[in-house]
């Protein structure tokens, strides 16, 4: 591959300090997503009017507070969504739409147009000041593009104050930030937050955006926190972060951002925006709200989530995404199914309080999925088996019967190439250890008489009647004496367990039995509604197997 062809531009900032490596998330930051935006902007074909109202009644449902509701100049579509929203009054008082205009003239007279009206807006004006856009694409110098940028601000402030009634503030973006000289940055934030003119009661935002993502997480951190440092007015301006994704650490990026002394972010949901994503939101406020932080956001049905997104946006999420992807919670690896059910087990025995588990980073019932190690492949082992089991069908196996059970799934699951599902394991089960042949029950009778029992049974064995009697100490001993002394074996009930089966409507109990033949060793499984009935049904099993 020809990597010469790419050269290292971007760097850590030569900063004598630098604060956010050893600084914490302590709270939620302003969100403000732009998924009607930037996200609708990147689509094959962008939403509706109608489908943009639902997206944003949707957003303002999730409780986020700041919307970039479009680029009203851009077209007569995202001109006619915002001037809805206001007519029919669609924006709750406590929610600001944004309204994004580059700093042209004829763009920002229209984009002003469109919020007549508006109680709470935030008029985004921006113009990249990266060092390749100054040269190729602007053919403007430095001090050109911020006469640019001062420009677009005062025709901003003079059309807001001249016409508009409402509560507007204001937001630039010295766009492709992460591509222009920190103290440059610096230099026209400066500038146009002079003509902003921002106070405590009036905040201003400076959004800096990574609009293409070109460095590690920390470079942008570090030019955050060199912007942060030398701000003026900082106490009356948030500091905004708009992190892309084209390395794929638009999260990271925003974390260390907000490490770095950025206030507010904006992304969008799961991340859909300009070729790779924007920075997303879910993926941030689930990684704060697992670190015990609320994250100010309502993500408990993460499924109402993926469905809105994908009927607004017409693209899949991946499988893999973390908290929301569909394979989020299940877990193949037979260590990982087991550690995640003892984890489970202790959360639940120590009253469902303090999460902690070492596989999953949050209780996936917070956001309305389940853990469900339901699916076995040849690399689940016992401990996944034995789940399944239980929480599927409620049968809680001996450990001794779950090494020698899982060790057959593995074999069918390796046969069959792929996961087994839940009803082929049950299936399997039931053929191994729930036998009727050669030997089968059609009734007993059991009498005890100087504590020795006695039993009588009436059997089929390959097809025929017959009664067998024995005696013993209990009447699974005497059975299986009978037995023994009808096929000519020395056979030993080595081991017995059972309970009752949970989650059926009738109760019922299982048993588990092992007989021993000599060395061999064969597990069965009785079911009734009569404990000692079901003991006799898993004997009978046993045997079956063992002959
Ligand atoms: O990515 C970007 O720089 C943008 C700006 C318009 C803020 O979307
Ligand atoms: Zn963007």
């Amino acid at each position: 591959m020809n990597y010469k062809k790419y050269t290292k531009q971007y760097h850590p900032v030569p900063m004598e300090t630098r604060d956010w490596p050893s600084r914490e998330i302590t709270h939620a930051p302003k969100w403000c997503s732009v998924d009607l935006r930037d996200g609708n902007q990147a689509l094959y074909s962008p939403m509706t009017i109608d489908e943009k109202l639902e997206f944003f009644s949707f957003l303002v449902s999730l409780g986020i507070k700041e919307i970039e509701v479009g680029f009203p100049a851009a077209s007569g579509t995202e001109f006619e969504f915002v001037r809805r929203l206001i007519d029919e009054n669609l924006i709750p008082d406590d929610v600001t739409i944004q309204v994004l205009t580059q700093a042209r003239e004829h763009i920002i007279k229209r984009t002003i147009e469109a919020l007549s009206g508006a109680k709470n807006a935030i008029v985004h004006i921006y113009n990249s000041t990266s060092t390749l856009q100054r040269k190729v694409v602007f053919r403007k110098d430095k001090d050109e593009i911020k006469q640019l940028a001062v420009d677009g601000a005062k025709l901003v402030v003079d059309l807001v104050e001249g016409s508009l009634d409402g509560n507007i503030r204001y937001e630039y973006s010295p766009e492709s930030f992460t591509c222009t000289e920190p103290d440059y940055a610096v230099e026209v934030c400066n500038a146009v937050l002079d003509v902003f003119k921002p106070t405590k009661d009036r905040k201003a935002i400076i959004n800096l955006p990574s609009t293409i993502e070109v460095a590690t997480a920390n470079v942008y951190a570090d030019q955050i926190e060199y912007v942060h440092k030398r701000l003026k007015y900082r106490d009356a301006v948030e500091i905004s972060v708009h992190a892309h994704n084209d390395r794929g650490t638009g999260v990271a990026s925003t974390e260390l951002a907000l490490l770095a002394g950025a206030d507010r972010v904006e992304g969008t949901l799961f991340g859909n925006g300009e070729r790779t994503g924007n920075a997303d939101i879910i993926m941030l406020a689930l990684n704060m709200f697992c670190q015990g932080i609320d994250p100010e956001l309502d993500i408990t049905n993460i499924d109402e989530i993926i469905a809105r997104f994908e009927k607004y946006n017409k693209i899949p999420i991946s499988p893999r995404h973390p908290y929301a992807g569909e394979m989020a919670y299940v877990a193949f690896s037979g260590s990982h199914q087991d550690a995640i059910k003892k984890a489970m087990a202790a959360y639940e025995a120590a009253g469902c309080e303090i999460w902690e588990n070492p596989y999953l980073t949050i209780d996936p019932t917070d956001i309305g999925r389940k853990y469900e190690p339901i699916v076995i492949n040849s690399q689940s082992g016992k401990g996944g088996v034995s789940y399944v089991m239980e929480k599927k069908f409620g049968y809680t196996l001996p450990p001794v019967m779950v090494a020698e059970f899982s060790k057959h799934i593995t074999e069918l699951s390796d046969a069959k190439q792929t996961v087994l599902e839940p009803e082929e394991i049950y299936a399997a089960f039931k053929n191994d250890y729930i036998n009727h042949t050669p030997i089968s029950l059609t009734s007993y009778r059991s009498g005890v008489e100087d504590n020795i029992t006695t039993v009588t049974a009436d059997i089929m064995y390959n097809g025929k009647p017959v009664t067998i009697d024995g005696t013993g100490n209990g009447p699974l001993d005497a059975l299986c004496n009978a037995l023994s002394g009808m096929l000519g074996l020395k056979l030993n009930v080595a081991s017995y367990t059972q309970h009752d089966l949970e989650g059926k409507a009738s109760s019922k109990a299982v048993s588990y039995i092992c007989v021993s033949v000599g060395e061999k060793k064969c597990w069965g499984v009785g079911i009734d509604t009569n404990i000692s009935t079901s003991s006799i049904y898993a004997l009978i099993s046993a045997v079956n197997k063992a002959v």
